[in-house]
């Protein structure tokens, strides 16, 4: 990430996708005087605006588009520029058929939708480069525009492509990799089912087989993907800063994404954004939420990042689409800003009348400025105005939880012990313990400096490097308290079990290795009996080999009865802790106790339901507090509440399901 300068300095930017081409011309003028009403102050323009700028391959019309940033500018509000990209105009496709994506069932994907082309279409690469050149040509320069935003959410709703283009790129892809044959053929294990190459040309994508496809092809696959999607990326980025000097982002997606390994994007970008909307069946996304909101703040290492787009209310596209509930927007909000957001933006500023997207909610809803969600944006934007101070301010930690996209990857492949143990699950329960003992953490990868946190947390580290091992152990052996949960360390970079066995790479560390895997039937459980208390389990048990672990905790009942399940081990001047069940987030509350004593943590007091963040400036501390409960909370803080400007002397009540946030000294306050 290079060090240019955030796009809306001191002030916390706010406002959304705005796509006026979508509207008569003298809306536009009810909107900009509808979003002073609100404080917007930044809004993201162009994004789906292909087919408009260039109505015909070389032709181009920015008449409308030049109109636009200049009224808004005339208003005050400054303009994140997208680039169109994630949907090219059907003039596109009917040129160039071959640059359509081919799923791994061999399905073309058509237009009339959006999405990106091939990856690997060199029809579409120039295209894509002309249109984000010539804009960055025409709006280098001007005064509105502040920021840059490439395409949109790669990956989304395609990544993968298996179009003879994309295979041939592949191998090109393996070949510098790899170098040879042989290398390729000892990495992916090729010996087994007889599935070795001979030659280049018949090395194949991981497209439908018979019966499940070489694992460690699919892993490579995953990384060529995500690769080629950045090219694609850094060629858009780099035909912009020909001509403009503003930073350049792309909207990331967080927890919710796949396809993209965002500790590598996030070097790419100048700004990290990121888009998160909340997911309807689950009754505490806002601990999603926070967790996305923590994993974007880590991969931008601390720096302030943008919160690209979440909604006023409910989207469109799950089954059951949930309506936010009065107050439920500014707590996502604040909850975004607590963590580390300097940005708050929302899809979209106007609902669509028509599209795909007419009932997704907006800053403007179709019942327009009397409705409750135009009134909450207004206050928000009110609200958000009172915070232009925490603008710069930084969240700091002594948790980092680790997090691999990698491992994501390796993970969800086919034929695992037990598909009933999950990546995205464990990380969540981890978390979410966390979460619930208010311990504010980071993200880091299991291959950083972790020298700075006095406690580490591996909810599902299955994909572990002997070199990350060996990084972790050192961690351990210079103080650290390290957690790991069960199913950890078992492949190496090519998804073949590390020599030594399950856990190898952390045998020093934890003091154990895993001898074998004990998954158990949909609906059975038992338990786990730890300083008296009786810990309910289920979906995984581990029969473990310790070698000078000491148990902490022994399985009743199950596959694995009377055996260690949780273990502690003393290693150099710090501690290994090792879980090998899985324990929901209420059964995890007591071994973290005991993880948090080894780790000298002391997890915060603050009230059940009500969220505490608190983020550090240069003359300042902020404490954030966000009400999820149904009755007022309770809180001891000194300074000033900047949402209403009153001062502090002790008590703070803050009502049910509200917000607020104190200034309060550097290093004091509560
Ligand atoms: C995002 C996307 C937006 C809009 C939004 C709806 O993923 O970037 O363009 O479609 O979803 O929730």
């Amino acid at each position: 990430m290079s060090n240019h300068l955030w796009p809306y300095p001191g002030a916390i930017a706010y406002g959304g996708d705005y796509n006026p081409e979508q509207w008569p011309r003298e809306v536009w003028d009810e909107d900009v005087a509808l979003m002073r009403e609100a404080g917007v102050n930044l809004v993201n323009v162009g994004v789906f605006s292909w087919a408009m700028l260039e109505p015909e391959e070389g032709v181009f019309d920015f008449g409308w588009l030049d109109e636009l940033l200049d009224l808004l500018h005339a208003n005050g509000i400054a303009v994140d520029l997208g680039t169109p990209t994630a949907s090219p105009p059907a003039w596109f496709f009917a040129a160039y058929p071959d640059a359509r994506v081919i799923d791994g069932d061999g399905v073309v994907m058509g237009f009339g939708s959006r999405g990106m082309a091939s990856h690997a279409s060199p029809e579409y690469r120039r295209a894509a480069t002309r249109i984000a050149g010539e804009l960055a040509r025409r709006y280098g320069t001007h005064p509105a525009v502040v920021l840059w935003h490439v395409h949109n959410e790669y990956g989304v709703p395609v990544g993968e492509d298996f179009s003879p283009r994309a295979v041939e790129a592949w191998r090109g892809w393996l070949q510098d990799r790899y170098g040879s044959l042989d290398a390729l053929n000892a990495a992916w294990g090729t010996a087994f089912w007889g599935q070795r190459f001979a030659r280049w040309e018949h090395v194949i994508a991981p497209a439908r087989t018979p019966s499940t496809v070489n694992p460690a092809m699919k892993l490579d696959w995953a990384r060529f993907t995500d690769d080629q999607l950045r090219a694609c990326y850094r060629a858009e980025r780099d035909a912009i800063r020909a001509h403009a000097p503003q930073p350049v982002t792309t909207n990331f997606m967080a927890h919710q994404s796949w396809n993209t390994d965002l500790w590598k994007w996030a070097e790419e970008v100048d700004v990290v954004s990121d888009d998160h909307y909340l997911w309807s069946p689950d009754p505490d996304a806002h601990v999603a939420l926070a967790l996305s909101a923590d994993l974007t703040r880590s991969v931008a290492r601390g720096r302030p990042w943008i919160l690209m787009e979440h909604s006023t209310s409910a989207v469109n596209w799950q089954g059951r689409n949930i309506a936010k509930r009065p107050g439920e927007m500014h707590r996502n909000a604040l909850t975004h800003v607590g963590r580390g957001a300097d940005a708050v933006m929302f899809f979209q500023w106007r609902a669509s009348r028509s599209g795909a997207e007419k009932f997704h909610s907006a800053m403007l809803p179709h019942a327009g400025t009397t409705s409750r969600v135009f009134r909450e944006v207004v206050a928000l934007g009110s609200r958000l105005g009172d915070l232009a101070e925490l603008q710069g301010s930084r969240v700091e930690t002594q948790v980092a939880v680790l997090y691999d996209w990698e491992s994501l990857w390796a993970q969800d492949l086919e034929w695992r012990p037990s598909d009933a143990l999950q990546f995205r699950e464990r990380m969540r329960a981890y978390y979410e313990r966390l979460w619930r003992d208010g311990v504010q953490v980071d993200f880091a990868h299991p291959g950083d400096d972790l020298s700075a946190y006095r406690l580490v947390v591996a909810p599902a580290s299955y994909l572990l490097t002997a070199g990350q091992g060996e990084n972790l152990t050192r961690y351990v052996a210079a103080g650290g308290t390290l957690l790991v949960s069960c199913f950890a360390a078992v492949v190496d970079e090519h998804d073949a079990v590390h020599a030594g066995g399950f856990g190898a790479p952390l045998r020093e560390s934890l003091g154990l290795t895993v001898e074998e895997f004990l998954p158990m039937r949909e609906g059975e459980t038992c338990a786990v009996e730890l300083d008296g208390e009786t810990l309910p389990a289920d979906v995984w048990a581990e029969h473990l080999a310790l070698e000078g672990a000491q148990v902490r905790g022994t399985y009743r009942g199950g596959p694995a009865d009377g055996a260690p399940a949780v273990t502690r081990h003393q290693h150099g001047e710090g501690t290994g802790w090792y879980v090998s069940t899985r324990l929901d987030v209420a059964a995890l509350a007591p071994v973290l106790a005991a993880v948090y004593d080894d780790a000298g943590l002391a997890p915060s007091s603050s009230p059940e339901g009500v969220e505490l963040m608190a983020r550090h400036g240069r003359d300042a501390d902020y404490l954030l507090a966000v009400n999820h409960r149904e009755d007022p909370a309770h809180l001891t803080v000194h300074g000033t509440e900047l949402l209403t400007g009153e001062p502090v002397a002790g008590d703070l009540t803050v009502p049910a399901g509200e917000v607020a946030v104190v200034r309060t000294e550097r290093g004091g306050g509560r």
